[in-house]
């Protein structure tokens, strides 16, 4: 398990919080129940879920649902201190690439992001699970190449 600043027990309800989201999920298409929960800087938790379309490209994943609703409640000076992911299926869900991407807007580089894996739950700091995300600034900044 990865040393992280946050104490454990807070990212054990950051999950659980992360899997209540996943009862939510709007997944006709799939069965694919994820939810995902974020623990912004002010120690204030956001949650989401995915949402599919049956125009299957618009479907949105829990990990940006919960961001979109956190900017939205919280405004764009949020910062994301630890990331959950849980899904209802027993299955792996590491965040997809779009959504590693979109994180990389407000998470902290050392964020813990706490997801399903094939071998297991698996913490990974942020910089770890999006080494070299696009971005347009020339000097480096925080995790970004
Ligand atoms: N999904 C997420 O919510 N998060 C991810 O990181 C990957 C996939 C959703 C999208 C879709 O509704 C379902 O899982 C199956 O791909």
């Amino acid at each position: 398990m990865m040393k992280t600043s946050l104490a454990q027990d807070a990212l054990d309800n950051l999950v659980e919080e992360a899997t209540k989201a996943a009862e939510n999920s709007y997944s006709p298409y799939s069965g694919f129940k994820v939810g995902a929960a974020l623990r912004l800087h002010d120690g204030a938790v956001v949650t989401g879920t995915n949402v599919e379309n049956v125009s299957f490209g618009l479907t949105i994943c829990a990990e940006r649902s919960a961001l979109v609703r956190a900017v939205s409640q919280y405004g764009p000076g949020i910062r994301i201190d630890a990331v959950a992911v849980a899904n209802l299926n027993n299955a792996a869900s590491p965040p997809c690439g779009a959504c590693r991407q979109m994180l990389a807007e407000f998470a902290a580089p050392d964020a813990p992001i706490v997801f399903p894996a094939a071998d297991g739950t698996r913490t990974m700091p942020f910089e770890e699970i999006l080494p070299l995300g696009f971005d347009m600034k020339l000097k480096k900044t925080g995790n970004r190449a």
